[in-house]
């Protein structure tokens, strides 16, 4: 099974579900392919109960963005909790994006954050990546270990959370890893993630960064990865279907 994630950060109004509704409709029809994979857009949080009522039940799902680190409730100005999120229905919450570490979310807050949407029985999409400099330093797969084993626990229940990696330097840039690069990162991380939390379990290890109908190209040559996680394509329901369409060609 592939994913192919929407990540529309701070993007929609209301009206924006037409996006996600061309989107399901092209679900509903591609018959060849659709048992192959699973959508999910994940819109901010003024759009989660309008669109998760809508899409309740349909092949599409919608996930959250981000959550707080603690509490059900709490006096937490401006702050949405996994439990809130939850009692909308929805079952999918990106954790550790890259935006938000750079706004200062650290271990320690994604450690809590991960251990409350387990709580809230969410299914985690947590996000890992080096920036330029780690990236030239050679550094890659060692700030990626890093960044699991910091956060990661083996006591979690580890079949909730899928690994998104996304470099920091391909997101929004147009800038992709080579092919080969990015095939044996994936490999080197599956490889460790069985190893560091003593599982049999296959991690699921998505790429995100720069993803587009073209780059498609490139990406499905990696058969070790298991979707993508999608910015900008995935604010047009024509660029985010082609992505899928060209994937399957
Ligand atoms: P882009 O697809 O716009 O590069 O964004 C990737 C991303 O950050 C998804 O979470």
């Amino acid at each position: 099974m592939k994913y192919f994630i929407g990540n529309w950060k701070m993007f929609g109004i209301p009206g924006s579900i037409k996006i996600v509704d061309r989107i399901n409709k092209f679900l509903n029809k591609d018959k060849k392919n659709n048992k192959k994979y699973k959508v999910i857009i994940a819109p901010p949080h003024t759009l989660l109960q309008d669109f998760s009522q809508k899409f309740k039940d349909k092949k599409i799902s919608i996930s959250a963005q981000n959550c707080f680190y603690k509490d059900h409730f709490g006096a937490h100005t401006g702050s949405v909790s996994a439990f809130m999120i939850k009692r909308l229905g929805i079952n999918h919450i990106i954790i550790g994006h890259s935006e938000n570490r750079a706004s200062g979310e650290n271990d320690v807050i994604l450690k809590e954050k991960i251990f409350t949407a387990l709580k809230n029985n969410l299914n985690i999409i947590f996000c890992i990546g080096e920036n330029k400099i780690q990236k030239r330093k050679k550094l890659t797969t060692k700030v990626l270990k890093k960044q699991i084993t910091k956060v990661l626990k083996r006591n979690y229940n580890l079949k909730k959370i899928i690994i998104a990696y996304e470099p920091i330097w391909s997101i929004g840039t147009g800038k992709v890893p080579k092919t080969n690069e990015l095939k044996k990162t994936v490999i080197i991380l599956k490889k460790f993630l069985k190893l560091n939390f003593r599982t049999k379990h296959n991690f699921q290890i998505l790429y995100g960064g720069s993803v587009d109908n073209k780059s498609i190209h490139n990406f499905k040559l990696i058969k070790e990865l298991d979707g993508f996680l999608i910015g900008g394509a995935s604010k047009s329901s024509k660029k985010f279907i082609d992505i899928i369409r060209n994937f399957y060609k």
